[in-house]
């Protein structure tokens, strides 16, 4: 079994350039419902979906960081969701919302709270994964970018080794 990624290949006829990565195959995502990876240091879950197709989404839930691979994946409100094995939240398997049912018994949405990544699935099967991760934080970002803490001295140092001060809260 091998979920290590790759890059762009032109076997696949996938162009690098554009940031496909290479995540796993259909055949693997089918023989076990879910395949969680990595992608750039991101780690995503790969779904079969009710209707055949593969959706890729942060693989640890937006509400708490349940991983969602063991996850049941089913219609709710009418919609493809995997439904989180830590509280039951479902989240959409095409959007990434979060939903809920209200009071009234109708199925509604919170909006956006899990990233969902784009997919291309190629003639011999291969999965193509490109990140989504630009524009503002959302929810499953706590879990799958998580932001560091500052020190006691209200300094954060970022990944690129640039130091960031926040204001200390006065006493
Ligand atoms: S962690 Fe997923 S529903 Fe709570």
């Amino acid at each position: 079994m091998d979920d290590r990624c790759g890059m762009g290949s032109e076997e696949d006829g996938v162009d690098e350039g554009e940031a496909w990565v290479r995540a796993t195959t259909v055949a693997q995502v089918r023989s076990r419902g879910a395949v969680q990876t990595q992608i750039d240091g991101r780690e995503v879950v790969l779904v079969l979906a009710p209707d055949g197709s593969v959706a890729c989404l942060d693989a640890r839930c937006y509400h708490h960081g349940g991983e969602l691979a063991p996850g049941k994946v089913k219609h709710v409100g009418g919609r493809a969701c995997i439904v989180c094995p830590w509280h039951k939240y479902p989240i959409t398997l095409d959007t990434g919302e979060g939903l809920y049912t209200a009071l009234d018994g109708v199925v509604k949405s919170k909006g956006v709270m899990q990233r969902v990544h784009p997919v291309r699935v190629t003639d011999n099967g291969h999965i193509w994964v490109r990140l989504a991760v630009g524009g503002p934080r959302i929810e499953s970002d706590t879990y799958a970018d998580p932001q560091p803490e500052p020190d006691a001295d209200g300094v954060v140092v970022l990944p690129n080794g640039a130091r960031v001060i926040y204001p200390q809260p006065r006493s």
